[in-house]
């Protein structure tokens, strides 16, 4: 039975479809581990008020449109447990108590906030609600007693925050030495395993537009317009390879083109299965040997070809939102029995079980 494997935890804020930056960085790594963890795949609803409390029915919308793409993408609920973080207390309740375990300038050094703060142009008008979000994350996984997160690199900062509370909590609460080995701390007597992470096989996917004045090429992101979506049709993602940026000193396909920083070779590289197409078409491309046409066609093949089944079971998921709400229901009730479980321990570990 899955009570035997060891438990995985992974997640998405609510904030609009997934993406293949979200397929490349995590969603493949899930669907492939469903048969050796016992999974567990959250939809942070809370999370997405942290920058969009005033438009709850846009997050409403969005958690049904992500656990419509988990199934269409292959996240079999017969295997796995999908549930919607705000239905479950458990994780509100220990967020609170790990959160005294968390020096608050270590929070603030935290480089995924940073980032976010500046990306998200937020300045300094964040709600307070907004630093406690990777707290509130430290408690979506541990909560399970989770071993294993698969996520994209830009958590790695997240995963590490995780991984010291899981420690002190250890530490001070269940009488673990602080010699401990991380992967002996369950062994030795500790409540919360110091989880792992599996980042996915491209870092950090860029979108589909060009660089930025300093020469950055930006990460595939819904808000920034630059990305390919795993509910997208054939015909959209025809257009959006058609018009992606490519080499702009390169004006017809005899001319010589740069293929590095270039989002039309990056994307071939990380979804072609084709490797020796790739490596010689990238050399035909700087000789000014082959069109950007004939190198976009061969994208949007490549890209149809792993979008297209997503497609079309998603058809099937969204003519029929019950059943989507179903599974949702009945990941919900699973995840609250075990992060209950774990409240029960977590509180006698903290000498709070009083009745
Ligand atoms: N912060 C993650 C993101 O924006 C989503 C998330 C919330 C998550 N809780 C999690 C990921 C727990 C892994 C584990 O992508």
């Amino acid at each position: 039975m899955s009570s035997h494997k060891p438990r995985l935890v992974s997640g998405d804020t609510p904030t609009g479809r997934l993406h293949l930056g979200h397929w490349v960085g995590s969603v493949e790594n899930r669907v492939a581990l469903q048969d050796d963890y016992d999974c567990y795949f959250l939809i942070a609803n809370v999370h997405a008020f942290t920058t969009r409390m005033e438009r709850p029915l846009e997050i409403r919308e969005s958690v049904l449109d992500i656990a419509t793409d988990y199934l269409a993408a292959g996240i079999d609920p017969k295997r796995s447990t999908i549930f919607i973080q705000s239905e479950v207390p458990a994780i509100a309740e220990l967020t609170f108590f790990f959160s005294m375990l968390i020096p608050y300038p270590r929070l603030m050094r935290n480089p995924t906030i940073k980032d976010e703060i500046r990306d998200k142009g937020l300045g300094d008008n964040y709600p307070f609600g907004f630093l406690l979000y990777p707290v509130g994350q430290v408690a979506d996984i541990l909560s399970f007693r989770a071993e294993i997160v698969p996520v994209g690199e830009d958590q790695i900062p997240h995963l590490e925050m995780t991984r010291e509370v899981a420690r002190r909590f250890d530490q001070l609460y269940c009488g673990v030495d602080s010699h401990t080995e991380d992967r002996d701390y369950v062994k030795n007597g500790g409540l919360f395993p110091v989880v792992e992470l599996k980042l996915g096989r491209t870092r950090r996917l860029v979108g589909t537009g060009g660089p930025t004045p300093e020469g950055n090429l930006l990460k595939m992101s819904k808000s920034l317009n630059n990305a390919i979506f795993l509910s997208d049709d054939a015909d959209t993602i025809a257009r959006k390879v058609k018009s992606m940026y490519t080499d702009p000193k390169r004006l017809k396909a005899t001319d010589p083109g740069t293929t590095e920083n270039n989002p039309l070779w990056l994307f071939h590289e990380t979804f072609n299965p084709d490797k020796a197409w790739v490596e010689e078409a990238k050399a035909r491309y700087r000789e000014g040997k082959i069109g950007d046409m004939e190198s976009k066609n061969r994208l949007i093949e490549v890209l149809v070809a792993l979008i297209e089944p997503i497609y079309q079971r998603r058809q099937v998921f969204a003519a029929d939102p019950g059943q989507v709400l179903a599974v949702l229901k009945e990941g919900t009730a699973k995840a609250n029995d075990i992060t209950q479980e774990t409240l029960r321990l977590a509180k006698m570990a903290m000498k709070q079980d009083y009745f």
